[in-house]
């Protein structure tokens, strides 16, 4: 059962296809060009070179499960926000359902149900998530939406929560949103779908996703 990791070479992306491969997994990493192809076989992971923003629509044959894991970045315009985490998302659950896929994880936004309740320089940000995250819920894809908040290169703990207080800190570690894919993955999605706020926090995510 085959799995594409869509941002493959992102840092999230990274730590599943490390930690998938080194649990047996089969995964098909997509990545953006030929370079990133071996540094992913390193980490045991096959790659598919393609792009968002152009055609990908081939990286789907013989994919079972996928996750969505790739983000223009904080570097980038609100151009390129729509044109891959709101239209490259959409294109990707669009190219799910026409391959029948089983699982779709989608990584989205902690509080993205509220996208004007942030700092309004990243409101395009979080508008193109709740936007990407809608079109999956009503889209007839099994999915499982994960809602990370602000993301720390610290150690997994493997523990998270998934309310917060507006106070708190509202961090999670990468290593910990990589284990919380893996376990969706692992799990059968209900129907409907669940979304998922995650900080770190006390619960153990292997109990979370059961
Ligand atoms: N930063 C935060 O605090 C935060 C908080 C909550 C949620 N998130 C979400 O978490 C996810 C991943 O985080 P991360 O730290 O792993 O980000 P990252 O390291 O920036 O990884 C994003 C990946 O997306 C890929 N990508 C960008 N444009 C693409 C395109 N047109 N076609 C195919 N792939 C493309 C990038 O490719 P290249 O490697 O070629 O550039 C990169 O590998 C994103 O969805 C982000 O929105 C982030």
């Amino acid at each position: 059962m085959r799995t594409l990791i869509i941002g493959a070479n992102g840092n999230i992306g990274q730590l599943v296809c490390r930690q998938g491969s080194a649990l047996g997994m089969d995964l098909l990493g997509m990545v953006r060009n030929t370079e990133q192809v071996s540094s992913l076989e390193k980490l045991g992971t096959r790659a598919v070179v393609a792009d968002l923003e152009g055609e990908f629509a081939q990286a789907f044959d013989g994919v079972s499960k996928v996750v969505f894991t790739a983000g223009s970045g904080g570097h980038t315009g609100a151009d390129k926000t729509l044109l891959v985490d709101l239209y490259g998302a959409v294109l990707a659950i669009e190219e799910s359902k026409r391959h029948g896929i089983e699982h779709f994880v989608m990584v989205s936004a902690l509080d993205a149900d509220h996208p004007l309740a942030h700092f309004p320089k990243i409101a395009p940000y979080m508008l193109a998530k709740k936007a990407a995250d809608d079109y999956l819920r009503v889209s007839e894809v099994p999915f499982t939406i994960l809602r990370p908040g602000l993301l720390t290169n610290n150690p997994g703990s493997g523990k998270v929560s998934t309310t917060f207080a507006s106070s708190s800190a509202k961090k999670i570690s990468r290593e910990n949103v990589a284990a919380c894919i893996l376990a969706a993955l692992a799990s059968t999605p209900a129907t409907p779908g669940r979304a998922l706020d995650l900080v770190d926090g006390d619960q153990s995510i292997k109990e979370l996703f059961r």
